[in-house]
């Protein structure tokens, strides 16, 4: 196990009804907030209701911000953040999927400092979204979570894209770590099947990309991380075939939450290679990040990690899908069609070409995984270094 410090300040408020207690909790930190959702969904479930009531029982001023679209842009959030400023906010209140969340985060960091957001990345003068500064100064955030997914709620990282260079990357830093996050399972009975369905991909992927590409000796974190694929896997159809189940809700929000909180991946160094594939997917094509890890798992595993790790695959698939052969390489296969399987089961089996992306792109966006993804080196961070043309093998084998 490698040397780690953790330090997660977060309050968490976790249960039923407990969106209804916004407005004192808030109120510990503020009397006026910027209210950060997205253009639709909390006004037409009812849950940006229960939080303006809830603030307003509680005293707390509010400014509504409800412009942040999917996959946020850098400008939708230098807008809030002039928003921010101009009407004096002291604190950034997100409700909604990771979207939302992450912009609120980016416009707590640029409501202090009075910058575009893209000048937080280093490199930028090329216009490269890379080697991140990590943000120290930011407004107070706190997040309501209307989606299972991203783990945002809880963690100081912001993903957000500048459409116009079509590059996706993440900022972060000790001052985005939320003060609290107030999470109500029922708030999630609205979210639809296939966003429920790619959410469990993206918690199911934070938790399997440390796993096999970190410091192996480090089997508390691998048991953790065991038992949490394992309930995203269980929960997600659950989820699905009976939106207002509680217990299914309730178990894949803490999933997602407990994936990307540091507790599990702590101590393993590792990297996030799949994630940055997606990234350009979604950075040229605007598709929901969870659908583009679902498309590009199976690939990966194929392309790299049979050949690379294939005893931790094999684990994975004892662990996880109740894999019984011995043979490690077999087990891998029967992992993948096990992944698969799932992947069909909850709907969210996909090729590249079903999500309108063009074969003549795929050449260049694998360039561009390594140029805005591979930190200064011609390759991305995973079991090896990846290169260009292993990016692309991965996007043709799944075209
Ligand atoms: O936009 P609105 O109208 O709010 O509707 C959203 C959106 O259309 C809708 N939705 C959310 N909650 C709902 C709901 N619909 C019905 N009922 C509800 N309760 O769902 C759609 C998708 O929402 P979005 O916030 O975009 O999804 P998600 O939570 O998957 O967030 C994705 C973003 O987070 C980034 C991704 O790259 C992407 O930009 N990530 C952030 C991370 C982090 N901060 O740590 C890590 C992740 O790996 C990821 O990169
Ligand atoms: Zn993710």
């Amino acid at each position: 196990m490698l040397n780690f410090t953790l330090h997660i300040p977060t309050k968490i408020i976790f249960g039923k009804g407990e969106v209804q207690r916004t407005g004192e909790i808030v109120k510990e930190y503020a009397n006026k907030v910027l209210l950060v959702t997205g253009r639709s969904s909390t006004k037409k479930t009812g849950a940006l209701d229960k939080v303006t009531r809830s603030l307003e029982a509680a005293g707390v001023e509010y400014v509504l911000f409800n412009q942040v679209e999917p996959n946020p842009r850098a400008e939708t959030v230098d807008q809030g953040g002039q928003l921010a400023r101009d009407e004096q906010c002291e604190l950034i209140l997100a409700l909604g999927g990771g979207s939302a969340m992450d912009a609120a985060k980016a416009i707590a960091a640029i409501a202090i400092s009075s910058r575009p957001i893209h000048e937080y990345i280093r490199g930028n003068k090329t216009g490269l979204w890379k080697q991140l500064q990590p943000v120290k100064e930011a407004l107070p955030v706190i997040t309501i979570p209307t989606l299972a997914a991203t783990g945002s709620e809880a963690n100081s990282n912001a993903v957000i894209t500048n459409w116009e260079t079509k590059e996706k990357a993440g900022i972060s830093g000790p001052a985005l770590f939320p003060r609290a996050a107030i999470l109500d399972p029922e708030l999630t009975f609205s979210v639809p099947a296939h966003y429920t369905a790619d959410g469990a991909v993206d918690m199911f992927s934070h938790l399997y990309e440390v796993y096999l590409t970190g410091d192996e000796n480090a089997n508390v974190q691998d048991e953790m991380t065991e038992g949490l694929m394992r309930n995203a896997v269980k929960y997600a159809k659950t989820a699905i075939d009976r939106p207002e189940d509680y217990d299914a809700r309730a178990h894949l929000l803490w999933t997602s939450t407990l994936a990307l909180v540091g507790i599990a991946n702590a101590g393993r160094g590792g990297s996030n290679p799949v994630h940055k594939i997606e990234h350009t997917l979604s950075a040229h094509y605007d598709i929901s990040h969870g659908r583009g890890l679902a498309v590009l798992t199976p690939a990966y595993f194929r392309k790299i990690i049979i050949k690379d790790r294939p005893h931790r695959l094999a684990r994975l698939g004892r662990q996880v899908f109740n894999i019984s052969l011995e043979n490690d390489l077999a087990a891998c296969d029967a992992t993948i069609e096990a992944l698969v399987e799932w992947f069909k089961e909850i709907g969210t089996y996909d090729t590249l070409k079903n999500l309108g992306i063009k074969k003549e792109d795929l050449k260049m966006m694998a360039e561009e995984t390594i140029r805005v993804g591979g930190l200064g080196k011609n390759s991305l961070d995973g079991t090896h270094p990846i290169t260009a043309d292993e990016v692309l093998s991965i996007y043709e084998e799944v075209f």
